[in-house]
């Protein structure tokens, strides 16, 4: 059984002008069990879209989406964000760590709404990604490094079966990229978990097996709807 399964998936924004542009228009897309998979595309061709839906964040516009064998397009918002506790860990751009709770705090949220917390497992994975003597600190007080490796024990913490990853190393130097990236595809692959990284870099996209290209799977361009095969 395929961990992740899109069929005919549309998503459409509606620009400040009032035009309907079609940003995600995938007829299929799927992937194994711990499967690794690096997405490309440019910037704007709606990579972000892409993981957000997948994650039950944006409702699509028409399609279906099957996480771990259960349907996340059927499901009301409740049950979409119940999915994503127990199937889905994602590390964002931008980390989202929140700013009033320590390290540790931090992964134990993001056990609330999935099978329970485990403060001991939320110690591990810390320690896994190097912050055993930092699990106390607040975000302010980590670097940018580290809090990306927050956000990679955190979204690990429900023990998904899909991990997102959208440019998490993005904000990050040559140097750490390097290492963060070895660091979430070992912990994925220790945790069975399959993952979908975002990215366009080179090196990194070099790393995997699959790259998939989105303007391969996706038909939607961007245009306004309507306005599409005109000459
Ligand atoms: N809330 C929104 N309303 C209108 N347009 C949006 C919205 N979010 C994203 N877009 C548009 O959708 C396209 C894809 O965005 P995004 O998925 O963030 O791209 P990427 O992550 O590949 O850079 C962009 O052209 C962007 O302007
Ligand atoms: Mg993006």
């Amino acid at each position: 059984m395929p961990v992740l399964d899109v069929k005919d998936l549309k998503k459409g924004y509606v620009s400040p002008e009032g035009e309907r542009h079609l940003v995600i228009d995938v007829p299929a897309f799927a992937m194994d069990d711990a499967e690794q998979v690096a997405l490309q595309g440019s910037s704007g061709s709606g990579k972000t879209t892409f993981l957000n839906l997948i994650a039950g964040i944006l409702q699509p516009d028409n399609g279906v989406i099957s996480v771990a064998g259960e349907c996340l397009t059927a499901q009301r918002e409740a049950g979409r964000d119940r999915l994503r506790a127990r199937h889905i860990g994602y590390v964002f751009q931008t980390f989202n760590l929140l700013q009033g709770y320590t390290a540790l705090e931090n992964v134990m949220l993001g056990m609330m709404f999935g099978r329970g917390t485990d403060t001991a497992y939320a110690r591990a994975l810390l320690e896994r990604v190097g912050l055993r003597d930092r699990m106390t600190y607040r975000p302010r007080q980590l670097s940018v490094g580290q809090q990306q490796r927050v956000a990679v024990a955190r979204a690990l913490a429900g023990r998904p079966k899909l991990v997102l990853a959208d440019e998490p190393t993005g904000n990050l130097d040559y140097h750490h990229a390097g290492e963060a990236l070895k660091l979430v595809r070992e912990i994925c692959r220790e945790n069975e978990a399959a993952l979908l990284l975002v990215s366009h870099d080179r090196d990194i996209l070099g790393q995997f097996e699959r790259v998939q290209e989105l303007s391969q799977i996706n038909r939607a361009a961007g245009l306004p709807t309507g306005s599409e095969g005109e000459p």
